[in-house]
């Protein structure tokens, strides 16, 4: 009888970490078909930043129609709910645009190298803006993963100024990112699909202005007739897929959020760059040189060290 608590908490945790195994493992693979159909689309249509706005637009209406039809439950926000995501939602249209760009500008491989360099900055935000104090060894593993996405970034074979920095944006925008939304979910009713959803929708907002003035429907319009004469009716689906795809990897990553450190999170979006660096590599026949390959392999490497480290 005595035993029975015990076994009762040991399979409460064991159900706990399947359920977030499974979060992780759909997250990684909805992440993986969304940059394959991103950088088709771009490769045909390189216009990021309205890409990047149909990424955030049909995430919201997917999430408008489960509201309306009860599939999910809407939430109740109040202005302070609004007033308190508005930072997280900036955070978040500046990292994804800048991401979308660099993924305009470079390979989708050399783009997720770099953004796996995110912990890295992780510590530096909370170091020198936060605050906030790390033993010695957290500092050391900083080297291996500066080092490594250096090494990558200076033997690449395409490299791009444009592609370089909008991958080191979003590495900055989405340290903050996850921070104030792990703070802004904190013992508040809203889960993480529904925060994710209102931080899509507010997204949207702050982004349609920019995407119209940096590109414009005239581009677009030019750009899309282009791409429909190359690529054929086919050219529609795929940027349905990324669109789709995109809100769906991110509401997933949200979930995931919801139960489990931003720590555990940021290793866990970094495991998922393998995935993508690899399946990107062979689909787009991305050419990579030993010594390329060897800085990617260290920067992944000094993200499991900070992690050793950061437990
Ligand atoms: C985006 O467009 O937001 C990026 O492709 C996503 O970057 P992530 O892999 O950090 O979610």
């Amino acid at each position: 009888d005595r035993a029975e608590p015990v076994n009762i908490s040991q399979r409460s945790e064991a159900a706990q970490k399947l359920k977030i195994g499974i979060y992780f493992a759909t997250w990684w693979a909805l992440n993986v078909v969304f940059n394959i159909y991103n950088k088709k689309v771009l490769n045909a249509f390189p216009y990021p930043w309205l890409t990047s706005t149909l990424s955030l637009a049909t995430g919201s209406l997917m999430m408008l129609i489960s509201w309306a039809t009860r599939i999910a439950e809407a939430p109740k926000t109040d202005l302070e709910f609004w007033k308190a995501l508005a930072p997280v939602a900036v955070a978040h249209t500046i990292g994804h645009v800048a991401a979308t760009v660099s993924m305009s500008k470079v390979a989708v491989s050399f783009t997720h190298i770099i953004k796996s360099g995110e912990p890295a900055f992780s510590v530096l935000v909370s170091r020198f803006l936060l605050g906030e104090t790390f033993p010695v060894p957290v500092y050391l593993s900083l080297l291996p993963i500066i080092g490594g996405c250096a090494l990558a970034a200076v033997t690449e074979l395409n490299f791009n100024m444009t592609g370089f920095m909008g991958a080191m944006i979003s590495n900055l925008a989405f340290v903050f990112r996850n921070i104030f939304s792990k703070r802004g979910m904190k013992g508040k009713a809203v889960g993480g699909m529904n925060y994710y959803a209102c931080l899509s929708m507010l997204s949207l907002v702050i982004l349609t202005p920019f995407a119209v003035a940096v590109e414009g429907p005239q581009m677009w319009a030019a750009g899309w007739q282009k791409a429909l004469s190359q690529i054929g009716p086919n050219f529609v689906w795929w940027v349905a897929a990324q669109s789709v795809f995109y809100h769906l990897y991110n509401q997933v990553s949200y979930m995931s959020l919801d139960e489990i450190s931003p720590l555990t999170f940021s290793i866990g979006n970094t495991m998922k760059r393998i995935s993508v660096i690899v399946s990107s590599i062979i689909i787009f026949h991305t050419p990579v040189q030993p010594v390329n390959a060897l800085g990617a392999a260290i920067a992944i490497f000094g993200t499991f060290l900070y992690s050793q480290a950061k437990q």
